[in-house]
């Protein structure tokens, strides 16, 4: 076998013995007990030459598409430019879909993958103002445009300017960082954005083991709503269960027990019915979770995940009064990008993470040259865990 891959395969054994969360916390002391040089890659100026980036070079079949190339760093940044080592980043359904071109945003070719992640700032040129040398900092979606993908996260350095950046609190785990702008806040705005909810009231959803359904669990449980949640069925179901339940979760099914009428079931003996459902899905896993609303109910589409047109059955959505929206991260970011509404959500979901009230997502690390295994990984169903890059053998 390949160096590498046994090198991938021991550090996955070794997450699989200790737990993704043990391999958070380490980062964590070792920045929280380093408190007065937080910057983990301590540099003063930059030495730093290469920066290893993974290319979409044409859409297509991601196995096939993408090529890891070294380029040039310069030696100088600008003025108001910052030197950013990215630390971790995520591969998400929508970076596949980019790559294949089959998303909503087709970027302009060649150019790095990879939309999400945190990095530390290395250097701050002598306009910069507001962010410093230790920062962590998220790539601001809001920029995210054809243009601006060229500023893909699947890299090692990125030089961005201050405007392109969200700085962020470092005391949280690196992999919550790392997948703080997409889900968390995907699950945050639909759950807050679309039907009055109180506590005590119920909401729905499929995917519910997607980074964005323990999300919506998680947040809901902090806010005292209940969820019902559909996964797929698999041969370890008992163990997903268990594992939604611990995080939060109220009612888990599978699609076919929710077939076989155990939905049904259910909507019936509750005294309020869901008044939201969320649906990553499509399909008649959809048209079930209209079926299960009550009056005036919601259903918010995020994801298509069956690759099949949402589904809306006729008399629910006439004689409940039914309202189908779809929501879009990028979009919501755009539309808010000084809000007040956007700084207090990262506050709070920042709080979460730290404060654990939030998990990250369980998560399989890979080098970043090791990306084909991971993005191949990544599009196999029932991967259970998140496969994430990590640019630095230091993190792994
Ligand atoms: N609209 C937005 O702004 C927005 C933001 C974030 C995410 N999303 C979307 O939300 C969805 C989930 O994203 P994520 O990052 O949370 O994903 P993830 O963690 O990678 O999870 C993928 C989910 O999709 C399910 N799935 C995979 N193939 C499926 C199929 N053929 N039929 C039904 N379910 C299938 C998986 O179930 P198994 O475990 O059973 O395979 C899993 O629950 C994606 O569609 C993504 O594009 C949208």
């Amino acid at each position: 076998m390949a160096a590498p891959m046994c090198k991938q395969l021991m550090s996955n054994r070794l997450l699989t013995i200790f737990g993704v969360k043990t391999i958070n916390r380490l980062y964590y002391i070792k920045t929280r007990h380093n408190d007065k040089s937080r910057n983990f890659f301590s540099t003063s100026g930059h030495n730093y030459k290469e920066s290893y980036q993974v290319i979409i070079n044409e859409f297509g079949n991601p196995n096939n598409v993408l090529e890891g190339i070294s380029v040039q760093l310069p030696s100088k940044i600008g003025p108001n430019q910052m030197l950013v080592k990215v630390l971790m980043s995520p591969i998400n359904p929508s970076d596949i879909n980019m790559i294949e071109g089959t998303y909503h945003i087709r970027p302009a070719l060649p150019c790095v993958g990879g939309n999400e992640g945190v990095g530390e700032i290395i250097e701050v040129g002598p306009s910069v103002e507001g962010f410093h040398p230790g920062d962590w900092v998220i790539s601001s979606i809001a920029a995210r445009s054809a243009d601006s993908l060229a500023a893909g996260l699947w890299r090692q350095f990125l030089i961005p300017e201050p405007s392109n950046v969200i700085k962020i609190p470092n005391d949280m785990p690196v992999i919550g960082a790392a997948t703080l702008a997409v889900n968390p806040c995907t699950a945050y705005r639909m759950i807050c954005d679309f039907a009055k909810l109180n506590p005590g009231d119920i909401l729905i959803q499929n995917g519910a083991n997607s980074a964005v359904g323990q999300c919506v669990i998680q947040l809901a449980k902090h806010w005292g709503i209940k969820t019902i949640n559909i996964i797929r069925d698999r041969p370890q179901k008992d163990e997903l269960v268990n594992f939604l339940h611990d995080l939060g979760g109220d009612i888990v099914l599978t699609e076919n027990e929710r077939k076989q009428g155990d939905l049904k079931e259910i909507i019936q003996t509750i005294p309020e019915k869901p008044k939201l459902a969320l649906n990553c899905v499509g399909g008649d896993s959809s048209a079930h979770l209209v079926a299960s609303l009550g009056k005036d109910g919601v259903i918010v589409t995020y994801g298509g995940m069956s690759r099949r047109p949402v589904m809306i059955p006729t008399g629910p959505t006439i004689f409940n009064r039914i309202k189908a929206y779809g929501y879009w991260n990028t979009d919501w970011m755009k539309e808010n990008l000084h809000s007040p509404m956007k700084a207090n959500m990262f506050r709070e979901l920042c709080e979460f993470i730290a404060k654990g009230i939030l998990k990250p997502p369980e998560a399989d690390l890979f080098h970043i040259k090791d990306f084909k295994t991971a993005v191949s990984e990544s599009m196999e169903g029932f991967k259970g865990k998140k496969k994430i890059l990590v640019m630095d053998d230091r993190l792994l």
